[in-house]
């Protein structure tokens, strides 16, 4: 048997067609589309729909899609109910996960004992759905934690209107919808990266969508994957009270010295430049500059200048999505469901790509037990 890096490091673990990564020249492609310019010249509807199709969609594709999108949006009470009973200083990822497992239970199209999971015409009626009520869901669950009355969608905004509307109570501004999109657009796919490896593995044993996803949320919590982003802002924070910009320096020797890893740093693929974070730091540096305040995007550039100084590891997309989604008024403990909303598409390109060419996921391990022995009497142990 081939053996495995630890951490499957540079296993080929199957075919895809939906992302491109070089890591050693810093490009990702979705579908063959360069990200900056997915980001740049498409919305995140239109991305979903070439995650999904293989194809950017032309007016006509888009509208019929847009208008799936927007009769799906809507959350059954009964997830309402049970995110209400939830405590409210829950981790909004952990609230997130139980809140979409309610959600596959209640789906009008879920796979029962009579329902196949990878019946693909309904699969992709639910991914519709599931995209949909993702992105509603999440701003749900911060105003109900925060006691304020629940925002109605409006299917004819897009779903990143959507979301900032379920947040704040209010319609976002145009430059705050197109970057906030361009962020989902930047989060969507990421080839076998955790999530998404752990909802393909889901999949193939022919389970539902919504376990398949499940997994990919629970996956994307960890501070490794999407929990880095909230941990960014959290490290941002601490170095703001010790002294910010000055402080930078001193603070980041201080952790690599103590041997830690520091947040929005390093990747497992990327070795010069993370294309998503190039992006993000130049919507960071225009939010700084159309809000007049610059003080988190200076000091994660400071930040970068220490790592860079110490070590030469690139910074990833959790990075400046960090200080984006703060001038934009999102509180950092939602940053990483903001990913899972975003991500939801790529999970879902994936569980349909491995319906479609389906075998059970099932790799081997090394093992390094003991020998085989005998079983002593308990009383001798
Ligand atoms: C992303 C990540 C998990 C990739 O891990 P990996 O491929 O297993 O890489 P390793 O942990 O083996 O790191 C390789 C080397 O770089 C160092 N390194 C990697 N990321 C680092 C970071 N963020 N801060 C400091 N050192 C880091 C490791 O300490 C190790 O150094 P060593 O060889 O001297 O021991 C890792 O870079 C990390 O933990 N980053 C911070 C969390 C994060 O931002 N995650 C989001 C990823 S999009």
């Amino acid at each position: 048997m081939a053996e495995a890096g630890k951490g499957l490091e540079g296993v080929v673990a199957g075919d895809s067609s939906i992302c491109f990564i070089d890591g050693d020249q810093g490009i990702l492609r979705y579908r063959g589309y360069a990200i900056d310019e997915l980001a740049t010249n498409a919305t995140f509807e239109e991305v979903v729909y070439a995650l999904w199709h293989g194809d950017l969609p032309n007016n006509a594709a888009l509208a019929d899609f847009k208008k799936a999108l927007g009769e799906e949006m809507s959350l059954p009470p009964a997830v309402i109910d049970v995110m209400r009973l939830l405590p409210k200083d829950i981790h909004p990822m952990a609230a997130l996960r139980t809140a979409f497992s309610v959600l596959g239970n209640l789906d009008p199209d879920a796979a029962t004992a009579d329902k196949k999971a990878d019946d693909l015409v309904t699969a992709r009626k639910i991914a519709t759905r599931v995209q949909a009520q993702i992105a509603l869901l999440v701003p749900a669950w911060h105003r109900i934690r925060t006691g304020q009355p629940l925002v109605a969608p409006r299917p004819e905004l897009s779903l990143s209107a959507n979301f900032l509307l379920g947040m704040t109570g209010e319609v976002p501004s145009e430059s705050a919808e197109a970057i906030f999109d361009e962020c989902l657009t930047l989060h969507a796919d990421h080839e076998l990266n955790a999530s998404t490896f752990a909802c393909r593995v889901i999949s193939a044993t022919l389970a539902d969508i919504h376990s398949a996803l499940g997994g990919g949320i629970g996956a994307l919590k960890g501070p490794l994957h999407g929990g880095a982003n909230t941990a960014v802002m959290m490290m941002l924070h601490e170095i703001d009270r010790e002294g910010g910009v000055e402080a930078a320096d001193a603070w980041v020797k201080n952790a690599l010295d103590q041997k830690k890893k520091i947040s929005g740093f390093g990747h497992r693929v990327y070795r010069t430049a993370d294309p998503r974070a190039t992006r993000l730091k130049i919507l960071a540096a225009e939010l700084a500059k159309s809000s007049g305040n610059s003080k988190w995007f200076d000091l994660s550039r400071a930040v970068e200048d220490a790592f860079n100084k110490y070590k030469n590891l690139p910074a990833n997309v959790d990075f400046y999505s960090a200080s984006t989604y703060t001038m934009l008024g999102i509180p950092a403990d939602m940053f990483t469901p903001i990913f899972a909303v975003s991500r939801a598409s790529g999970w879902l390109a994936h569980v349909l790509e491995q319906y479609s060419d389906n075998r059970l996921i099932r790799p081997r391990a090394r093992y390094t037990g003991s020998d085989a022995r005998s079983i002593k009497p308990i009383a001798d142990r």
